[in-house]
């Protein structure tokens, strides 16, 4: 079967386009077909030897899709050959099939298709988890959203609204704007560098937000700190665009909460999985939440979706075709 591979850590020229042996589904395992596997910023972070360095290189990149079970290993009793299912965290999804767990599975509903079922996982789960238990919105909270029009930020910013916060984003560039607005931002700002905090603060008449999501890397750290309202809560999320160094807790605004939100703690149990994406189904099939697909790419094209990526230019969800 074809597969993208990284050779070793490094640039986007890292990856390439290889045959590789079938996977064969071993104990607990399924074997799918993978119609949709999708891009995260994540997997720039594993190209880039941030993560998962214990799997040995040359190795199979990503970590999300959709498709259909092909066959089941030994001990598998649920998901049956024909059944349409979607995963995350699971190594080795930019390949034409793949043997998963099966306790990273998910039962995709007839009425979301495999493009929707492959977008909504990693972010959509993020963005939720976010919203909802991280910093349970509640109407009239302001939230902060940074990359608004990127994957995480589009979504995240529709659940703050759909539980009827107000949400100022920030995008790179002027062209993502009506993206961010399109996902109910109330305002969008548009600034590459850091130096938004006086819009927001003109913007909450000096109050400040309820809560910044800020995956943005060490240029946005201290400007989302300046722009928390009194007791508000920072969730940084950005570990592949870097931290901001250590923290001297004197420092920082008084009665604050702050936090590094990760997906592996508040998805830890395949009941977790299942509950959250079944959520995140309902809300996609009664049209609370809608996919904005942001690009679709040839598997070959991988490592033309990552330099996209990371160019900034790119919005919403980005897709691997095989
Ligand atoms: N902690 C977790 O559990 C978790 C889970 C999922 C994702 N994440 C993080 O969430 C963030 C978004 O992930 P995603 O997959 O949804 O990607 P994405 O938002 O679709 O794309 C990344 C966005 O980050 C901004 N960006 C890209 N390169 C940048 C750079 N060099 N400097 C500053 N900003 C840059 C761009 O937005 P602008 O140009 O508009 O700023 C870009 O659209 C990433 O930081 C990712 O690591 C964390």
């Amino acid at each position: 079967m074809k597969a993208i591979v990284m050779n070793g850590i490094g640039g986007s020229d890292r990856l390439c386009h290889v045959e590789r042996a079938e996977p064969v589904p071993g104990p607990g395992e399924v074997l799918v077909e993978v119609a949709f596997a999708g891009v995260n910023f994540m997997d720039i972070g594993v190209r880039q030897g941030m993560a998962w360095t214990e799997m040995p290189n040359p190795k199979i990149l990503g970590v999300e899709g959709a498709g259909r079970v092909l066959a089941r290993g030994d001990g598998v009793e649920e998901f049956k050959p024909g059944q349409r299912v979607a995963w995350v965290y699971a190594p080795g999804s930019y390949a034409e099939r793949i043997a998963i767990p099966s306790r990273a599975l998910v039962p995709v509903p007839d009425a979301i298709d495999d493009r929707t079922a492959a977008s909504i996982m990693m972010q959509g789960l993020t963005a939720s988890h976010f919203a909802t238990d991280f910093y349970p919105v509640q109407p009239g909270d302001i939230a902060f959203v940074h990359a608004a029009a990127g994957g995480v930020g589009l979504l995240l910013t529709q659940i703050v609204k759909l539980r009827g916060g107000q949400v100022i984003g920030r995008v790179s560039t002027p062209d993502k704007v009506a993206m961010a607005k399109a996902a109910g931002a109330d305002h969008v700002i548009v600034d590459a560098e850091g130096r938004f905090a006086e819009d927001v603060l003109r913007l909450t008449r000096g109050e400040g937000v309820s809560v910044v999501y800020d995956g943005s890397g060490p240029a946005t750290f201290q400007g989302s700190l300046d722009i928390l309202r009194r007791s508000g809560t920072f969730c940084w999320y950005g570990p592949v665009l870097g931290g901001p160094g250590p923290l001297d807790i004197m420092n920082l605004p008084r009665s604050i909460k702050i936090g590094y939100a990760v997906f592996f703690d508040h998805i830890h149990t395949p009941e977790l999985l299942r509950m959250r994406s079944a959520r995140l189904f309902d809300w996609l099939a009664e049209g609370k939440l809608a996919i904005r697909i942001g690009g679709e790419y040839r598997l070959a094209d991988a490592a033309k979706a990552h330099a996209d990526m990371e160019s900034r230019r790119t919005t919403g969800k980005l897709l691997l075709v095989p």
